[in-house]
């Protein structure tokens, strides 16, 4: 099995976090901070560590700020529909996943708020001065995913910050697809384009083939598990013109891919591709 579907969630899960999960609901798996006995106070302590942490990982200075939900998708609500509102103007971008396009869309179509979507360049990146030229008064939120999850493309984050911060507006930040990728060395995708602002996730079709066939036949003929479709970006198929052949296929390796599975897929799909040809010659 190769499994290259960890930009959807990763797979097989490490060890360590399967024996770290196991462990912590066995022996305190309470309600943190609810109760005063041992055990909640045990559970709150773990959380508040927990909390620390990641607040030093991403450079934070208050833990206390750092707050957990369900998902990316959750997170991206709360801070959108909390900081945005009524009269205000967004700026986001065509490179976004829907948890973000839909609730701009929602409370735009609602009459609370107007936006603009800033599009991408051929090779999947956003400008800064294409955000800073549609900055409004009443522009009260930008938000920019920091890695795009169907081209894998790593977006001038910093440079976006330094524009929000200087015009005084907060920026958004969707981590959904990077966040803790910076530890680990990037897979070897064999790949020619240039990768360096770009996380270990590549986006192809196989002329004439469906994606969802390209999905389908890598599962059942050659056992290599990925994604097919839209991803949740339909804005990013628009501009590179794979809607209307319903998406990509998305290959995403993760911590435990190798180079041989990277070999695998590829000589698996120029098999695909030349039954193909040789199908349609
Ligand atoms: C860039 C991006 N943002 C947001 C999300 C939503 O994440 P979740 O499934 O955790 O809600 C995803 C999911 O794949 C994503 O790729």
């Amino acid at each position: 099995m190769t499994y290259l579907d960890n930009a959807a969630t990763t797979f097989p899960k490490a060890d360590t976090v399967l024996e770290a999960m196991v462990s912590t609901y066995r022996k305190i798996g309470v309600s943190p901070g609810r109760g005063s006995y041992d055990l909640a106070i045990e559970a709150e302590d773990l959380v508040q560590t927990v909390r620390r942490k990641v607040a030093a990982f991403f450079g934070g200075t208050d833990p206390n700020r750092v707050i957990f939900t369900s998902n990316a998708t959750d997170a991206l609500n709360i801070a959108i529909q909390g900081i945005a509102g009524r009269g205000d103007h967004v700026v986001s971008t065509h490179l976004e996943h829907n948890s973000v396009l839909r609730p701009l869309h929602h409370l735009c179509r609602k009459g609370l708020l107007e936006y603009d979507l800033v599009p991408f360049d051929g090779n999947g990146y956003i400008s800064p001065d294409d955000i800073a030229v549609l900055f409004r008064a009443n522009t009260r939120l930008v938000v920019v995913c920091h890695a795009a999850n169907v081209l894998g493309t790593i977006q001038p984050i910093a440079e976006i910050g330094r524009i929000c911060a200087e015009r005084g507006v907060p920026l958004l930040v969707d981590a959904a697809q990077s966040a803790g990728l910076a530890l680990y060395d990037r897979v070897d995708l064999y790949c020619a384009q240039d990768l360096t602002n770009h996380i270990g996730l590549m986006t192809i079709t196989v002329k004439g083939i469906d994606p969802q066939d390209v999905g389908a036949i890598l599962d059942a003929d050659f056992d290599i598990q990925v994604r097919a479709g839209l991803h949740c970006a339909p804005l990013v198929h628009q501009h590179m013109g794979t809607l209307d052949m319903a998406g990509t296929v998305r290959l995403s390796p993760g911590h435990s891919t190798t180079s041989h599975d990277i070999e695998v897929t590829i000589k698996a799909v120029q098999t695909i591709a030349t039954h193909n040809r040789m199908g349609n010659a």
